[in-house]
């Protein structure tokens, strides 16, 4: 199904949407389902070849598209990028901070430099994105969109790192929604499941991972990227101009009942490995 066979194609025409992580995965797909309804979107990420790649495809869609670099833990480059769109696209009425580092590791062999690292991507480059991004919300009385994950309220073996990340994006993401209502612009968190033919899920999802994230999905499949991208049309959309400071979970039932049976799976790998 095509969003633009259910939504009206003009709804974000005219509308900027910067999408940090817009090479590839959920945030590429994010930035499909916007370009469908007539956003223009900037796609930033560390790798320009694989912007310049993603934003060919998106161009078939009709609107602008900017591929522009920089690592979101460089809040100077975060700002440069979020300038840059602004001048050849118009200020930003939606700012997607998707951009994330991940990497399956126990707690007791993760080194506090692999912690922080992971911290630095996620947690600062969130509020990096979204405060190098304000001026352009308040001008648009936009909505900021974070993309956070189960793991912020369940702990996932194997995770310390990321699920410390998302919890922090979670709670900046109330502060913000509390502290900006006032200028009219909205702040949520998106939290995927699985996803399929992500670089995400691959790194920590294999094997027989995997068996248990589909043993624990009430709605028995692994999420798309269009699932994720139609929530967050959803969030960014008129239909969503009272929701703010919210976590939207988008996993097919997943964290009801996940958590323990994939802690197991993932314990069994370990010990396999040692
Ligand atoms: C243990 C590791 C590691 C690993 C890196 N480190 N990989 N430790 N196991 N597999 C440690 C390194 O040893 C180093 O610490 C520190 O982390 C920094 O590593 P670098 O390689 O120098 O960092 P960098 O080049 O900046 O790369 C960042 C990265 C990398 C996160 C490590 O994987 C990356 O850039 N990933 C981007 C894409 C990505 O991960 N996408 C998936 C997101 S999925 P020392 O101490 O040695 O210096 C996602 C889903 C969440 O977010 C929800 C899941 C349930």
């Amino acid at each position: 199904m095509n969003i633009a066979e259910i939504l009206p194609r003009t709804l974000f025409s005219g509308k900027t949407v910067f999408i940090t992580g817009g090479g590839s995965g959920i945030n590429l797909g994010i930035a499909r389902n916007f370009a469908s309804l007539g956003a223009n979107v900037a796609i930033c990420s560390r790798d320009l070849a694989k912007l310049e790649r993603a934003a060919a495809e998106l161009r078939e869609l009709g609107h602008q598209v900017l591929p522009v670099s920089a690592d979101v833990r460089d809040p100077a480059a975060v700002a440069a990028a979020l300038a840059r769109c602004e001048a050849e696209l118009g200020p930003a009425s939606v700012i997607i901070s998707g951009a994330a580092g991940n990497f399956i590791c126990e707690a007791e062999k993760l080194s506090p430099n692999g912690f922080k690292t992971v911290v630095d991507i996620d947690l600062l480059g969130s509020f990096n994105v979204a405060r190098a991004g304000f001026e352009q919300l308040r001008q648009t009385r936009g909505s900021v969109i974070f993309i956070s994950a189960g793991i912020a309220w369940l702990p996932y073996s194997h995770q310390i790192h990321a699920a410390a990340a998302k919890a922090g994006i979670d709670s900046m993401m109330k502060n913000l929604a509390l502290e900006w209502g006032r200028y009219g612009i909205r702040a949520n968190s998106i939290a995927p499941g699985y996803i399929g033919d992500t670089e995400g899920t691959s790194r920590v999802a294999g094997g027989p991972v995997m068996d248990a994230v589909m043993a624990t999905t009430p709605l028995g499949r692994l999420g798309t990227t269009d699932d994720i991208g139609q929530a967050a049309v959803f969030l960014a959309s008129p239909l969503a101009s009272f929701v703010t400071g919210t976590v939207v979970v988008v996993d097919g039932g997943h964290y009801l009942e996940g958590s323990a049976m994939l802690n197991a799976a993932q314990r069994a790998l370990s010990a396999q490995a040692t």
